[in-house]
C-alpha cells in the first residue's frame, strides 16, 4: 500500500484471514479516512466475520454471536430479505448503538426478530386476532407487523412511539441466533443510513466494519428486498412499506385495507428520510416513459461515466457504458437491485440510469425502492 497523504482520502482496511478445517474467520477494521495517516481511529473496534453455511450453521459461531449480542454488542446477520444489524431488543444501551454505527436519525424505529410466539408476546401487550392469522400465514417470512408494544423493550426501538414493528425471519441462521440468545432481537438493515440495503456480506463490511462486534456471512440473501411492514394498530390496517408479502396477499388473510400507503401515511417514520442511495444521480425510467432507458443512456454518456441497469439490450455504440444486465422480472430485480447500485457506485458512475418493472406482484415493493433512490423519475 502506497504511504502519504492520499492514503488518507481512501478506505482503510486491515485483513487477516484465519482458517481451521471447516471454520473461516476474518477480522477487519475500516475508517473512512479519519485516522492520521489512514490509521483507523481509536473508536474502532475489531470486527470479526464468519462464514458460514446457510442451512447448517456451525452451533459455535452462534453461540458465539448469542454471547455478543447478550453483552450489549452487535452482530449483523443475514435475513431472508436483507442482512439486519441485530442488538438485545431489551437492552436501551445496546440499541442505541445501532443507532451510532448506522448514522440513523433517533426518531426512526427498528424492527424487532422473533423467533417463536411466546417471545412475541414477550414484545407486544396483545397478538390481536387479525395478527393471529396473519403469523399463521406468512411467519416466519417477510412480513412485519406494528402492534402495541410492551413497556419492557429499549425505548429507542420505537423512537418513542406506543408501538413496535416485529417479525419472525425465515433464515435458519437469524432464528438460531434469537433462539441461542433467547431474547428479541432489534435489527434495522444492516447498511450506513441512507445507503442501499446491504443484500451480502461484503455491503455490511464496506458500511460498518470497525463498528460492530460481528458479521455472520451466509453469501446473498434470497429475497433482496426489505419486509411489508403493516400497521394492525389503526382502523382498517395500513402498509406503511411496500415489500414481497403484497396488498392482495394480506387482505386475502384479513380482509380489507386502508387505500393510503407509505408516504401518505404520517405516522410511517422511515419514509420521511431519504433511502436507499447510491452516491451517483440514479434516473429511473419508468415502465410507460415515452422515451426508452437506453435513449436517457446516450444522452448522458458522451459526457460523463453511466452505469445502465436493465433488461433492454445495449446497443453496439454504447459499449463503453457500465451495464448490469437484470430479466424484466420482479424477483430478479428484487435480489439485484441493491447490489447493482452499490456495485456501480464502486465503478464511479456519475449518472445510473434504471429501467423500470411493471408496479405488480411484488414488482411495486421494488418500484418503491427506486423511486426514493431516483433522483430524477421519467414517466409518461
Ligand atoms: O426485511 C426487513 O424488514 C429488514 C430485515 C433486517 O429484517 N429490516 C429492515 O429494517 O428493513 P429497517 O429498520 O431498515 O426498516 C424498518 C422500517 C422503517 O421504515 C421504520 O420506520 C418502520 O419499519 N418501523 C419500525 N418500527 C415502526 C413502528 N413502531 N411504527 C411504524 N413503523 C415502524
Ligand atoms: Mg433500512
Amino acid at each position: 500500500m502506497k504511504g502519504g497523504p492520499i492514503r488518507a482520502a481512501f478506505f482503510y482496511r486491515l485483513s487477516i484471514e484465519r482458517r481451521s478445517h471447516q471454520r473461516r474467520e476474518r477480522r477487519t477494521f475500516t475508517s473512512h479516512s479519519s485516522g492520521p495517516e489512514g490509521q483507523p481511529n481509536k473508536n474502532l473496534i475489531e470486527t470479526i466475520i464468519k462464514t458460514l453455511d446457510p442451512d447448517r450453521p456451525e452451533a459455535s459461531a452462534i453461540q458465539a454471536a448469542a454471547k455478543v449480542i447478550l453483552d450489549g454488542g452487535l452482530v449483523a446477520f443475514p435475513t431472508e430479505t436483507v442482512y439486519g444489524l441485530g442488538a438485545d431488543a431489551m437492552n436501551e444501551r445496546a440499541v442505541r448503538r445501532i443507532f451510532e454505527a448506522k448514522g440513523r436519525p433517533a426518531d426512526n424505529p427498528v424492527i424487532v426478530h422473533v423467533s417463536s410466539r411466546e417471545m412475541l408476546a414477550r414484545v407486544v401487550v396483545e397478538i390481536t386476532p387479525a395478527a393471529r392469522r396473519l403469523i399463521s400465514t406468512f411467519w416466519p417470512g417477510p412480513l412485519t407487523l406494528v402492534l402495541e408494544r410492551r413497556p419492557e423493550l429499549a425505548g429507542s426501538v420505537s423512537a418513542g412511539l406506543s408501538t413496535v414493528a416485529v417479525r419472525m425471519p425465515a433464515n435458519t441462521i437469524a432464528l438460531e441466533l434469537i433462539k441461542a440468545a433467547d431474547t428479541p432481537i432489534a435489527a434495522p438493515s444492516a447498511n450506513a443510513s441512507g445507503r442501499p440495503s446491504p443484500t451480502k456480506a461484503e455491503h455490511v463490511a464496506e458500511d460498518l466494519s470497525g463498528q460492530i462486534e460481528m458479521l455472520l456471512d451466509a453469501g446473498p440473501t434470497q429475497i433482496g428486498i426489505e419486509s411489508t411492514v403493516l400497521d394492525l394498530t389503526s382502523d382498517p390496517p395500513a402498509i406503511l412499506r411496500p415489500g414481497w408479502i403484497t396488498r392482495e396477499m394480506i387482505s386475502g388473510v384479513i380482509g380489507s385495507l386502508s387505500a393510503a400507503e407509505g408516504e401518505a401515511l404520517a405516522h410511517s417514520p422511515g419514509t420521511r428520510y431519504q433511502h436507499y442511495n447510491p452516491k451517483a444521480r440514479v434516473i429511473l425510467v419508468e415502465r410507460d416513459a415515452r422515451r426508452s432507458a437506453i435513449d436517457v443512456v446516450r444522452d448522458f454518456k458522451s459526457e460523463m461515466k453511466v452505469g445502465f441497469i436493465g433488461y433492454s439490450q445495449l446497443e453496439p455504440d454504447l459499449k463503453e457504458v457500465e451495464y448490469i444486465s437484470i430479466e424484466d422480472d420482479a424477483e430478479k430485480y428484487a435480489r439485484a437491485i441493491y447490489a447493482a447500485l452499490r456495485s456501480l457506485d464502486e465503478k464511479k458512475a456519475a449518472i445510473i440510469v434504471v429501467e423500470g418493472i411493471a408496479d405488480a406482484g411484488g414488482g411495486d415493493a421494488v418500484m418503491d425502492r427506486l423511486r426514493r433512490a431516483a433522483t430524477t423519475i421519467i414517466s409518461a
